[in-house]
């Protein structure tokens, strides 16, 4: 019953995104807190919003903006999320990758995904660029919990290499060609909407993680589930793991993610035009 009712959903959204515009983008990607300016890049041919697909959730955090673009970048088909949804929201890790579900069933191949982090390696400073080359999603919720539909992925899906290695490999050859300095590193996904505890953020990089954030880690579950290539980046917007002077304010991530974006807008456009 609820399987036939999520895959009823991804139809009926899918339908009505199709009547409107109707074309099969071939990547997706999902636009971060403060990053948002790829999208001015885009030669846009459809705008629609959250509000209206049925079944999507619809954003309320300040900052995120809740639209789907359709358009074209780099001879390309894109969609873009302009605006995620958060666990810490109050939607069940299933609404959450709701949307990445109806990108796939529109038609992409790949997922491009960025998001703002804190930084736990004690090498990152705020304004760099992390790759994540895998990611830690423990303490987080399971969007795949719940019956499974094979028709949207296996029951117990592989994820020994969530993120694309030649994704990254492509991407650290952009970053190098380009000048622009990029990390790798393991991304911590947790729920929020607190930060971190000083000792949390210890034990995060004790456990392997590089960086922490509140999303990412669900939406490529749910990718991975489906099949999809993926490729992420996180802008480093606070060191959680400084003894002093590490209050962190949302106002502060967003600054930071706004200061930095002009580097992965870059990184992203050039990954979209080697696919
Ligand atoms: N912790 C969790 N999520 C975040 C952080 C952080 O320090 N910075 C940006 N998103």
């Amino acid at each position: 019953m609820e399987q036939k009712r999520i895959i009823q959903q991804l139809h009926e959204a899918t339908a009505f995104i199709r009547k409107q515009y109707n074309h099969e983008p071939s990547v997706g990607i999902v636009l971060g807190s403060g990053i948002g300016n790829l999208v001015k890049e885009i030669s846009v041919e459809k705008e629609i919003e959250y509000k209206d697909i049925p079944h999507f959730p619809v954003s309320t955090v300040s900052g995120h903006e809740g639209k789907l673009i359709f358009g074209i970048l780099r001879k390309r088909r894109v969609v873009v999320m302009s605006g995620r949804f958060h666990y810490y929201e109050g939607y069940t890790a299933q609404q959450v990758v709701f949307p990445i579900r109806v990108l796939k069933f529109l038609g992409i191949k790949t997922l491009l995904i960025s998001n703002a982090a804190g930084g736990m390696n004690p090498s990152f400073r705020v304004g760099d660029l992390m790759i994540i080359r895998d990611h830690i999603g423990l303490f987080t919720v399971n969007p795949l919990i719940g019956p499974n539909d094979d028709k949207i992925g296996p029951r117990f899906p592989d994820m020994s290499e969530p993120y694309n290695r030649d994704l990254i490999q492509k991407a650290k050859l952009i970053a190098n060609r380009s000048g622009i300095p990029v990390k790798e590193g393991i991304y911590a996904g947790v729920t929020g909407p607190t930060f971190e505890t000083r000792s949390e953020y210890k034990l995060l990089h004790i456990v392997g993680g590089d960086a922490v954030g509140m999303s990412t880690v669900q939406e490529v579950i749910a990718a991975v589930h489906m099949g999809l290539d993926v490729f992420a980046m996180s802008i480093i917007t606070d060191i959680g793991i400084r003894e002093e002077d590490n209050i962190i304010t949302h106002e502060e991530v967003l600054r930071e993610a706004k200061n930095a974006e002009p580097k992965l807008t870059a990184i992203f456009k050039d990954l979209i035009d080697e696919l």
